[in-house]
Formats: structure tokens, sequence, C-alpha cells
């Protein structure tokens, strides 16, 4: 099979041999142990857990340990890249910073009120804001979603999907209280209003959240603290 790594501006070819349920994670590792060990990559699960291993493949993001070559295969030919719309470090290893640096900008961090003392906060599973984030909270930060998103390619200060989903996690969260400063935080030209409801993040997200669903709640939300004199 012949594998197309981007290297800095340009493509570098491998021959790689197929094997029976091989990953792409596979090939690159096959590539930086037998053909050229300067080759950088990141990965660190393998098995879906940890979303470190993502990068475009055959420019769509993905995790390679779970993507098998059979799968995405165009004829015998590959092209593997770095995650779109991140710095490259080198190879294929992004730099992460500014992804993490957005959660924060989107107040993506627990505000409790309570403390130690007090006894643990009871969030019965099917309360209604519970149900509304219950799968959104599964989110790794693997960046797949940021890669998929064509607003953070034109803007690149747009918050992005991962940090508007979690930003919607805590916005439910009834233990949290810092509400206001968190719609507040997402509601900007960066925020959850330049969204344009794409679903290409959705479509990609490896474990099938919704971050455009996400972004839809925070707008309402932010509609109704308009509306009530609060933002
Ligand atoms: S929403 Fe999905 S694709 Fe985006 S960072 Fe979280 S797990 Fe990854
Ligand atoms: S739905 Fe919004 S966040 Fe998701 S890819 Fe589209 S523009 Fe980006
Ligand atoms: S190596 Fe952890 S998700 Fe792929």
């Amino acid at each position: 099979m012949k594998v197309f790594v981007k290297r800095g501006d340009s493509y570098q070819e491998f021959e790689v041999p197929r094997q029976p349920s091989q990953t792409v994670l596979d090939v690159v590792t096959y590539i930086q142990r037998h053909l050229d060990p300067t080759l950088a990559y990141r990965y660190a699960c393998r098995v879906g857990m940890c979303g470190s291993c993502a990068m475009m493949v055959n420019d769509v993001p993905r995790w390679t340990c779970r993507t098998h070559v059979d799968k995405v295969a165009k004829g015998d030919r590959i092209t593997i890249g770095p995650l779109r719309n991140l710095p490259v470090i080198r190879d294929l290893v992004t730099d992460m910073r500014e992804f993490f640096d957005k959660w924060a900008r989107a107040k993506g961090e627990f505000h409790g009120a309570q403390t130690k003392k007090d006894d643990f906060a009871k969030v019965p599973p099917q309360s209604p804001e519970r149900v509304l984030v219950d799968k959104g909270i599964e989110c790794i930060g693997c960046g797949v979603c940021y890669a998929a998103c064509d607003v953070v390619k034109w803007n690149p200060d747009y918050l992005g999907p991962a940090a508007l989903n979690r930003a919607w996690t805590l916005v439910k969260d009834a233990r949290d209280n810092q509400t206001l400063a968190r719609l507040r935080a997402v509601s900007g030209d960066a925020g959850c209003h330049a969204c344009h409801s794409h679903v290409s993040c959705t479509e990609r997200c490896p474990k099938h959240l919704s971050p455009t669903a996400a972004i839809a709640g925070l707008k309402r939300e932010v509609a109704k603290a308009v509306l009530q004199g609060d933002l």
C-alpha cells in the first residue's frame, strides 16, 4: 500500500504492507518503527479512550487507532496528515494549546458553591437538565470536531464545537453557579452565534456526541438571558 504522510509543506511516500485488521495508527507505527524513526506522531491508549491519536486521514479527521485501513483506503493508497485547524509542532503532532485555551475562554471549568463540609449534591440521572447533557459530558477533548469545523478555519478566534459543548454541559449543571458569566463568555462574535450549524462536528465526532445541539442550546439560553435583561 502507498502511504502519503504530510511532513511540513509536502507529502512523503512510504510503502507499507497490508495486514488483516490493520488500523491507520498501525500504519503510522510501522513507518516510524521500520522505515523512518524520525517520524513524529502521538498516541496513548490505542483503544479509543484518550483521543490523542487524532489525525487527518484522506482529509477527514479521525481517531487513527479506531480507523481500519480497509474502510478508508482508496484503492491501495492512503493519505495521513496532522489535525486541521491547529498549529503543527512536527509531522503529525499538533499543538493543542489554543484548543484548550478556548475551553478556558468559554469558562469550561466547574465553579460550585458547596464546600467539602456540605453533603454531596444529588443530581437525579433522569432530571431534564441532566438528560440534556447526558452525551455531552462524555467528550474526551480529542479535537476531531474542531478539525472538522469550517468556521474555525475561517475565523480562528471562534471558540469551536468542543469548548462550546463543554460550556453547555456546565450551563446545565445544577451544581455550578457561574451560568451568567459563562453565557457572557460564549455570546460574543467568536462564540455560539458564529456557528453556522454545518453539523460537520457532529458527523465526525467519534463518540457520536452532538456539539451542534449543544451550541443550539447555548444560543437559546443566551437569548433567554437577554430577554430577561440578565445579559
Ligand atoms: S465533541 Fe467529540 S470530536 Fe469533539 S473533542 Fe469531544 S469527543 Fe472529540
Ligand atoms: S455545527 Fe457549528 S461548530 Fe459544528 S462544524 Fe458546524 S459551524 Fe462548526
Ligand atoms: S490512541 Fe487513544 S484514542 Fe487512539
